[in-house]
């Protein structure tokens, strides 16, 4: 069987008791925490800042996978990096010069990940492939937990595999269950996160052993 890696994300979680949510997760077998950073400004939604994901570092035991969803990603890595993330992944129209973003990322020793939106073509980021640890496919409009899941956009994933090495993770986001899940694996992903299936299920551990 693939070791798919399954991400929940904790913007679907009860912030007033997030620590119980995310031991909730990592008991359940989670891989890794997802956390969204919105800005209000790349997105039009306003979520989690640095503070917080300093103060889950101290309460996870599993790597933080940080999804910026902010324009001038490149003023907060360092800030991101202090405060314990393990993956930072920024989008690719948040920036113009992405090689320097990606650099800037690998410099800390922290995985670099590039995310594209559901207009963005994948043969837009090529060319970033090699330099890159994870590549994130949008299958939403970035801003919102809850949305339905985007087809059209799961075809991105076999176009970025055919050109990626073994070891690039290819990661998804946006309206995944079991079933949009299953369509991500079978086309290549090898990276899953998921907020109100997960969070929004009765048995935790089941939702996550059905994207598994
Ligand atoms: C959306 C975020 C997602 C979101 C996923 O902009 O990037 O990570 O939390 O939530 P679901 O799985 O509920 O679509
Ligand atoms: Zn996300």
């Amino acid at each position: 069987m693939k070791n798919i890696i399954i991400s929940p994300s904790i913007l679907s979680a009860d912030f007033v008791n997030l620590e119980r949510d995310i031991k909730r997760v990592e008991k359940a077998g989670a891989d890794w925490l997802h956390i969204d950073v919105m800005d209000g400004h790349f997105v039009p939604n306003i979520t989690i800042g640095v503070p917080v994901v300093k103060s889950i570092k101290k309460v996870s035991s599993i790597p933080l996978d940080v999804h910026l969803m902010i324009e001038n990603p490149q003023k907060y890595v360092e800030a991101f990096k202090n405060a314990g993330a393990d993956i930072i992944t920024f989008h690719y129209e948040a920036v113009e010069d992405v090689f320097a973003v990606i650099n800037l990322i690998k410099s800390y020793g922290v995985k670099a990940g590039l995310s594209i939106k559901p207009q963005t073509p994948a043969e837009n980021i090529l060319e970033f492939l090699p330099d890159l640890d994870l590549v994130l496919i949008m299958t939403v409009e970035p801003g919102f937990g809850g949305q339905k899941f985007m087809h059209d956009c799961a075809q991105k994933i076999v176009e970025i595999k055919q050109n990626a090495s073994d070891d690039l993770i290819i990661q998804v986001d946006g309206g995944i269950n079991n079933i949009t899940g299953h369509i991500c694996t079978s086309l290549g992903a090898n990276s899953l996160v998921a907020g109100n299936y997960i969070y929004g299920h009765n048995d935790i551990a089941q939702a996550i052993k059905s994207l598994k």
